[in-house]
């Protein structure tokens, strides 16, 4: 039976997850899951799945694109993998990432960017990187009523200028760090992704924030936490990072599907007679 639920994760709904389900759930001390989704069959496994929030992100770059990064990813790319997402969930607050170019130029760029996002795709919220550089633009947008989530610490798009994957907010650079996260709070993100920051300097940000704070690669005490699927299910081939866990082994699985496949063409017992007309 489906029936209303206070949490964010568990249960059904019969209504999408809003921002403020977000804020109250940070206000419960309550953590919750979030996903990358890029497609159909995805999106609904994590919907019914109960995954409160879903991101179309531009790690599509990477995981679906078959570039080595975010960066050439553009908006034509991302739009129709986010109008998939969309059409195929009703729970999940779905997230669509801005991509690489497309709001860096000026906060007039960035608005026009997230509302051709909101027309033509159908999601709820947009996502872009950076600090206090993006803080302006990030108030437009939400001062044009589409909700932000914000992202600092390792920020991909900008790997070129960071000099490789490396870990954010150690050291001295932990105080602008927490001074960007209180910056974009104060802009009206209604949410900060932490990707690859110091432990510590999440916890500080998190605890400093009102808004959830959403960790990959940074520690137990953020709010929430994200994984790209294709890691969380154990789909991406080579080494890993050190923050991806894998809960299943997809490739394993997907293999043995193929090669079983394969193998039964080969020796002429697929199709049998159940999957033959007559
Ligand atoms: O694009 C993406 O998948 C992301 C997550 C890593 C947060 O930005």
């Amino acid at each position: 039976m489906t029936h209303e639920t206070a949490a964010l994760y568990g249960g059904q709904r019969s209504r999408r997850v809003t921002i403020r389900d977000l804020l109250a759930a940070k206000e419960r001390g309550e953590r919750w899951p979030m996903l990358t989704s890029y497609d159909m069959y995805t999106a609904e496994v994590f919907d019914e799945a109960g995954i409160p929030v879903l991101l179309v992100g531009d790690s599509a770059g990477n995981n679906v694109f078959g570039h080595p990064d975010t960066v050439p990813v553009t908006l034509d790319e991302l739009i129709p993998l986010a109008r998939a997402v969309t059409r195929s969930t009703t729970q999940a607050l779905v997230v669509c990432d801005l991509p690489f170019g497309t709001y860096q130029v000026s906060s007039e760029q960035a608005l026009g960017t997230a509302i051709r996002v909101m027309k033509e795709t159908g999601v709820q919220a947009v996502k872009l990187e950076g600090g206090l550089a993006v803080a302006d633009s990030v108030r437009r947008i939400v001062e044009a009523g589409i909700p932000v989530m914000a992202h600092i610490g390792f920020t991909p798009q900008s790997v070129n200028a960071i000099g490789g994957y490396r870990v954010q907010g150690r050291g001295p650079d932990a105080d602008a760090l927490i001074a960007s996260a209180e910056a974009l709070e104060a802009a009206g993100a209604f949410a900060v992704v932490l990707e690859m920051v110091a432990a510590h300097t999440a916890a500080e940000i998190t605890k400093r924030l009102a808004v959830p704070t959403v960790g990959i690669g940074a520690g137990p005490d953020c709010d929430a936490q994200v994984l790209v699927w294709q890691d969380m299910a154990g789909l991406r081939s080579g080494r890993l990072p050190r923050f991806v866990k894998a809960y299943g082994d997809l490739r394993g699985a997907l293999t043995d599907a193929t090669k079983a496949f394969a193998d039964e063409v080969v020796a002429g017992s697929f199709p049998a007679d159940e999957h033959t007309y007559r």
